[in-house]
């Protein structure tokens, strides 16, 4: 029988992607609901790390598993890397991307290109049975644009612009998005980290 990982997410998005990254590790990948687990997890953290650690020792507090959880988020520079660690809650958890993004839009009003850098951040944690944890961080690096473009991913990726490709990242295939993204890049730099950690 495979060994499983649990991935501490309710997200069946992201289950996807990272079973694809994550795949050749010869593990069973899981999430919380499949494995049974239900805690309330407090995020309130600073950093994209901390929240992840934070994510994965809770659901490892209630699993003899290797538990995988992820933070991830948008910085604005100009808005001193706002949204941050409050992406999701940013404006308030359940007003849709079209008000958020335009809020952005706004506050970037008048600003020049140059200045209107930004970058997706992703942090991964993995809590190993043993007590052990190992953290990964990557990001992925661009502009906020000046209108929103594309109807691909989710988010902040309309209004998410990407020079060498002269797009938003919301006007990526989904195989582009996964080799660009943060977190495509901290799901394999984890892999590697796992392998060196002798999970395979
Ligand atoms: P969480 O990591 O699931 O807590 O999500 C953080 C929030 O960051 C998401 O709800 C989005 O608002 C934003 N975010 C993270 N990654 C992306 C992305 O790839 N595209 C667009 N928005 C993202």
């Amino acid at each position: 029988m495979k060994k499983q990982m649990i991935f501490a997410t309710q997200n069946e998005g992201k289950l996807k992607e990272i079973r694809t990254i994550l795949g050749e590790l010869g593990l069973e990948i899981i999430s919380m609901g499949e494995a049974g687990i239900q805690v309330p997890i407090e995020e309130n953290g600073v950093t994209f790390e901390e929240n992840a650690v934070i994510k994965a020792k809770a659901v490892a507090a209630q699993a003899q598993a290797l538990v995988l959880a992820d933070d991830s988020g948008l910085e604005v520079d100009y808005l001193n890397k706002e949204p941050g660690v409050y992406s999701a809650r940013y404006a308030g958890e359940d007003t849709p991307y079209e008000i958020k993004n335009q809020m952005i839009l706004d506050r970037l009003s008048g600003v020049e290109q140059e200045k209107r850098t930004a970058r997706f951040v992703c942090a991964i944690a993995a809590a190993l049975p043993d007590g052990r944890v190992l953290v990964t961080r990557e990001t992925m690096e661009g502009y906020i644009g000046f209108a929103p473009a594309g109807e691909n991913g989710f988010g902040y990726d309309p209004i998410f612009y990407l020079p060498e490709y002269n797009c938003s990242s919301a006007e990526l295939d989904i195989q582009q998005k996964n080799e660009l993204s943060h977190r495509g890049k901290a799901l394999r730099a984890m892999k590697e980290e796992l392998k060196k950690a002798g999970i395979e």
